[in-house]
């Protein structure tokens, strides 16, 4: 069983908290903080809570928490990691682990120096399709990786301070980048060196500093490339879609605008449809099971897991480090239209990984680019000489 403070009371303070308490869960939320008197009351009554305060040292430090989890505005995750270091308490982090690499940097260096488990909240790598997918791609149905996309974009966060370039540290890159980069990250190999970087981003709706939209390439060391597609501008809900090609194989996942369930209302009884549906009427496409749809529930119980056991979970701060470290040169890109390399002072993964040679023998003279059955009835191979690299055609019965 672990004990644990929740540090924010708001959005995802209450899904991770529905996850946690839920399904006849034996983990407690023992503290609860927030900033404001009657939003830690409300939390604590939700949740039979029985510690609540406006003081985070005091939640954290209270000695019944065992785990302390972060779900804090991006600003306030650096401050309530170094209590966790100071009280020496287990510590969860929501994404993005910080505002930039500087900040994610500290956060890795102070809990390692401090000996505290630490486990990056990133919930969309623990989705059940994610973990089925992921599956198949390490089992190798895919071949070698040679491309991954991550897409999520919807209409906005719901609370002012994400809004405000200081408090949160950028827009949707580094609100919504920071989950695709992680994902892609996984499909390619998380031990395989994130290069550079080409983004463009734009400010194309919103009254904002930040960026409301933006694309990217990532360049990893072995040749693959992975992309993202983020945007606070969408219209028609949250769009969570994935895609990772292979040699060998393609993979498509569509995580929440359509995951099979289809409904129409005229609108009479309407209530809530899913997280950031726009509308509860016409032809809906809600969510069955949203904590477990978006990851939340296995999410826990790697941490929860891994700290009984010793060990670290799937995802620590350290890859919240590396993400935002990508996340970094992607704002330098989108400023300098340049490629701009990712700057890891940290770096634990493979060095100088070069980009895998994939030639299929034929014979032993040529190699085969590709053989395909024609609708007539022969089957065409491609075959390129290996002395004069001259490519034919070639027909089989
Ligand atoms: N899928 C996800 O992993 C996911 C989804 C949403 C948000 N988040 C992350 O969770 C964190 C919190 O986001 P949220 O959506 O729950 O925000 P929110 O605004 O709904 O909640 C923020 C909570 O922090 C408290 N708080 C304490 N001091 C504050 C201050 N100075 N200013 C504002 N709030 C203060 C608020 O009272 C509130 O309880 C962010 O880091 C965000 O990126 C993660």
């Amino acid at each position: 069983m672990q004990r644990i403070a929740m540090l924010g009371s708001g959005f995802i303070g209450r899904f991770y908290a529905d996850s946690i308490q839920g399904y006849r869960n034996k983990d407690k939320i023992v503290s609860i903080y927030s900033r404001r008197e009657e939003s830690v009351k409300k939390f604590a009554e939700d949740y039979k809570v029985g510690h609540a305060t406006t003081n985070m040292e005091e939640a954290i430090a209270h000695p019944d928490v065992d785990i302390v989890c972060i779900s804090l505005p991006n600003n306030l995750h650096e401050e309530a990691v170094m209590l966790c270091c100071k009280h020496k308490k287990a510590v969860m982090t929501t994404k993005p682990l910080g505002r930039n690499a500087a900040e994610a940097k500290r956060m890795v260096e102070a809990v390692e120096k401090a000996g505290i488990f630490n486990g990056y909240l990133e919930d969309l790598v623990y989705t059940p399709k994610f973990l089925k997918a992921y599956e198949s791609v390490k089992n190798g149905a895919l071949g070698r990786i040679l491309w991954a996309k991550s897409r999520e974009t919807h209409p906005g966060p719901h609370s002012d301070w994400f809004w405000d370039i200081e408090q949160a540290g950028g827009g949707c890159i580094l609100d919504l980048g920071c989950h695709c980069v992680e994902i892609t990250r996984t499909y390619i190999g998380k031990d395989i060196r994130p290069v550079e970087v080409m983004c463009w981003a734009d400010t194309q709706v919103k009254p904002i500093d930040a960026e409301d939209h933006s694309i990217a390439l990532i360049k990893y060391e072995n040749g693959a490339i992975a992309q993202f597609e983020v945007s606070w501008t969408f219209r028609g809900g949250l769009d969570l879609r994935d895609e990772v090609m292979g040699t060998e194989g393609t993979i498509w996942s569509n995580n929440f605008l359509r995951t099979g369930l289809e409904m129409f209302t005229t609108g009479k009884g309407a209530d809530y449809v899913s997280e950031k549906a726009e509308s509860n009427t016409g032809w809906l496409f809600p969510v069955g099971d949203e904590l477990n749809e978006l990851g939340y529930n296995h999410m826990f119980m790697d941490m929860f897991n891994a700290l009984e056991q010793g060990q670290q979970p799937k995802e620590s701060f350290y890859d919240g480090y590396v993400v935002n470290a990508i996340l970094d040169a992607c704002y330098k890109s989108a400023k300098s239209k340049l490629w701009e390399p990712v700057q890891l002072d940290i770096w634990r993964g493979q060095e100088g990984v070069s980009k895998d040679s994939h030639l299929v023998e034929y014979d032993a003279d040529h190699y085969l680019v590709k053989e395909e059955m024609t609708h007539y009835g022969l089957k065409k191979l491609i075959l390129k000489n290996k002395q004069t690299g001259k490519i034919f055609e070639k027909e089989e019965k």
